[in-house]
């Protein structure tokens, strides 16, 4: 990978491109114009969500700064409330609606499972992977995909269903790596992409993080997005301001030592935001991912 335009095929051969724009809390009054930011910054690529309620101000960054559509690649996802059959489909119609286009080139299940102990979680998924599978027969999605899962929430839908799913978007950054569920995807042709690649203020200030930073003279956000790329995983970095989106861009001009890679993968659970896939929010806790037993 040389630029953010350089991209890697999909299990299904469309191009995921290798960095991308996070819209999470773009909100707060003014994502249009940090939006409009990030496409003058350079940025083609943005990962949105019906939950992110930056849809609107997306599609309405897109049509002011005139972009075609085909140099555009947009992610969605379905929400907790919108999983089922038939609800994402309405959901996808929604999205789409807001967004202002007729397709997007990735649609996700946001998390694998709607409420803490919710009992029939397989076949929910499975509903809404049918659901999915139909939008993308249709050409409605270029590609399919998860966020959020864990192996066994991936297995349910690889046994019972008939489109590989094409990616695992998941919260990854030095500090919480994610192996087991990186392990499972990569051996299976899912990219992973990261959420939260920079991990927030615990690793912006994390001593080691600055000592090797330093090394390779560059930010700590620039080298935590070069973990990701170096680890084949798709970093989507968040930022409000022009500098340090461009700055998020640049970190194809040095290369993480063997050594340095392993320090960064081996690095104590660190600026984890606390959300687990099948507990919640367990902020604060130490609650580990373990493998499934089913
Ligand atoms: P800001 O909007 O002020 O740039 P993550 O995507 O890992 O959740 O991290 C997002 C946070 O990281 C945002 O608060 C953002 O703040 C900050 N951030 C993004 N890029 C950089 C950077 N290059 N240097 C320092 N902080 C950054």
């Amino acid at each position: 990978m040389k630029s953010i335009y350089d991209s890697y095929p999909l299990n299904n051969g469309v191009q995921n491109p290798c960095i991308g724009f996070g819209t999470f809390k773009a909100a707060d009054g003014q994502s249009t114009e940090i939006l409009k930011t990030a496409i003058d910054a350079g940025y083609r690529y943005f990962d949105t969500a019906s939950f992110y309620d930056t849809e609107e101000s997306l599609g309405k960054a897109i049509k002011e700064k005139n972009i075609p559509r085909e140099e555009l690649f947009l992610t969605s996802k379905a929400w907790k409330t919108e999983m089922g059959y038939s609800e994402v489909k309405q959901a996808l119609a929604q999205s789409l609606e807001k967004l202002q286009t007729d397709y997007l080139d990735l649609y996700l299940i946001h998390w694998p499972i709607p409420e803490e102990g919710y009992a029939d979680w397989k076949q929910l998924d499975i509903d809404t992977w049918k659901g999915m599978e139909e939008l993308y027969r249709e050409g409605k999605v270029k590609a399919i995909g998860v966020s959020n899962f864990l192996p066994h929430h991936i297995e349910n839908l690889l046994r019972n269903c008939e489109v590989k799913p094409a990616v695992n978007q998941i919260e990854f950054h030095p500090g919480y790596t994610q192996e087991m569920t990186v392990q499972y995807c990569q051996e299976r042709g899912i990219l992973v992409q990261a959420w939260s690649p920079i991990g927030r203020s615990a690793l912006l200030n994390n001593p080691m993080l600055l000592e090797i930073a330093g090394h390779y003279q560059v930010s700590v956000a620039q080298l935590c997005i070069r973990y990701a790329v170096q680890r084949g995983i798709v970093p989507l970095p968040k930022s409000s301001a022009i500098e340090r989106m461009r700055q998020n861009q640049d970190v194809f001009g040095f290369e993480i030592s063997g050594e340095d890679m392993y320090r960064l993968g081996t690095l104590a659970q660190t600026g984890w935001s606390g959300l687990h896939p099948d507990g919640g929010s367990t902020r604060g806790t130490s609650k580990k991912l373990c493998l499934p037993t089913d």
